[in-house]
């Protein structure tokens, strides 16, 4: 248990990780790491056993992390580090209160889901899924005017729901599509959106002006829901909208409402409620909605410096150094 008159201490990781985390604690020789070797979600009594005496815990966004898991880990535990730059998963409150740190992965993931997204809204909007699947099933008989047509961004207005990290590279990755007016709404006006021309705008304003509406803001209490009835009803009846965010942001039997009975056109939603979302939901009856596995970050190399940073994270929690990336709260 001692190297020397150093305490090694004890970590538990609910996940298979990329091997680039994984082999920066084991070089660290500060602890004894066990791991939940397996690529689904931890079962809860594991992750309640797995972290008993923990001084570190490496979770993911898919882990509840809840003053349960909190008791059950008791008062050895100093650092979480989850690996995500999300964190509605984890009961900040009773966290702070513990006095226990936490490290998350802001920026290093910013590019790769801000690519997704676009390749998300493009899907969406010019309709590749159902062009995919009428090459494939004998649909596509010959070129027609009127087939399988979609909306385009050139000259369109675009609305971007919380322009933090991401949703800013979402607007510089959108402009130069030939975006005419670029809107964003949040809590606070944002002097960096001059780069994109963004106009900061009431939630209405963006709602019932934006062509395409993205979706790209925290969970947090105030926008639970945030996407509900009277949002959509406040729509063009002509518009996209992408969430890239987390799923409770949006009310989904609304949402099945808007686009099913016509209110929007369409909708591309990398994230659910819940995840996964099951095979016999309403929304994926439709053809007008995309629906993708939480993919936003998934590109090897992301993934592989997300893995680090969380590793690095972890270990100056339990060394009581500066943390690479730790959430203040
Ligand atoms: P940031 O903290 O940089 O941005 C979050 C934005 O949310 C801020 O601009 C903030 O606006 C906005 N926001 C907070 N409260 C509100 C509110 N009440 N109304 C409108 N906007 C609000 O985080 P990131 O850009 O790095 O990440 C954003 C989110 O994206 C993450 O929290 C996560 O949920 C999700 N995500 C999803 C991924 C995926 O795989 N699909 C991958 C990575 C992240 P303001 O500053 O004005 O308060
Ligand atoms: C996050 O980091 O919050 C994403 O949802 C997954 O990368």
């Amino acid at each position: 248990k001692y190297i020397g008159r150093t305490q090694i201490m004890k970590v538990f990781i609910t996940r298979r990780i990329p091997q680039e985390g994984m082999k920066i604690l084991s070089q660290a020789g500060v602890c004894k790491v066990s791991l939940w070797d397996s690529d689904e979600t931890v079962p809860r009594a594991e992750l309640l056993k797995g972290v008993a005496g923990a001084h570190g815990l490496l979770c993911l966004l898919s882990d509840k992390i809840d003053t349960e898991v909190l008791d059950a880990a008791g008062p050895n535990l100093k650092v979480i580090s989850t690996l995500s730059v999300g964190f509605d998963h984890m009961a900040m409150d009773e966290i702070k209160k513990r006095g226990v740190r936490v490290g998350y992965t802001p920026d290093v993931l910013t590019d790769a889901t801000a690519e997704l997204t676009v390749a998300l809204l493009l899907a969406t909007a010019r309709r590749l899924p159902e062009g995919v699947v009428e090459v494939k099933n004998g649909g596509w008989s010959t070129w027609k005017p009127l087939w399988l047509c979609g909306y385009g961004l050139s000259g369109s207005t675009v609305g971007v729901i919380g322009l933090g990290r991401i949703g800013m590279a979402i607007a510089r990755r959108l402009k130069p599509f030939g975006v005419k007016r670029l809107l964003y709404s949040g809590r606070t006006a944002k002097s960096y959106a001059a780069e994109v021309e963004g106009e900061y705008v009431p939630l209405d304003t963006l709602v019932s002006e934006s062509d395409f509406v993205v979706v790209s803001c925290a969970l947090t209490p105030e926008t639970q829901g945030l996407c509900n009835k009277d949002f959509f009803i406040k729509m063009k009846n002509t518009a996209v909208f992408i969430n890239t965010s987390r799923g409770a942001v949006v009310n989904q039997e609304d949402l099945y409402q808007a686009l099913s009975s016509g209110q929007i056109a369409c909708a591309g939603l990398d994230v659910t409620t819940p995840e996964p979302l099951p095979t016999d939901h309403p929304l994926l009856t439709l053809n007008n909605c995309v629906v993708l596995p939480h993919i936003g970050s998934a590109t090897y190399s992301t993934r592989g410096i997300m893995a680090e940073l969380s590793a690095n994270n972890l270990l100056a929690g339990l060394q009581g150094t500066d943390m690479p990336s730790e959430l203040k709260f």
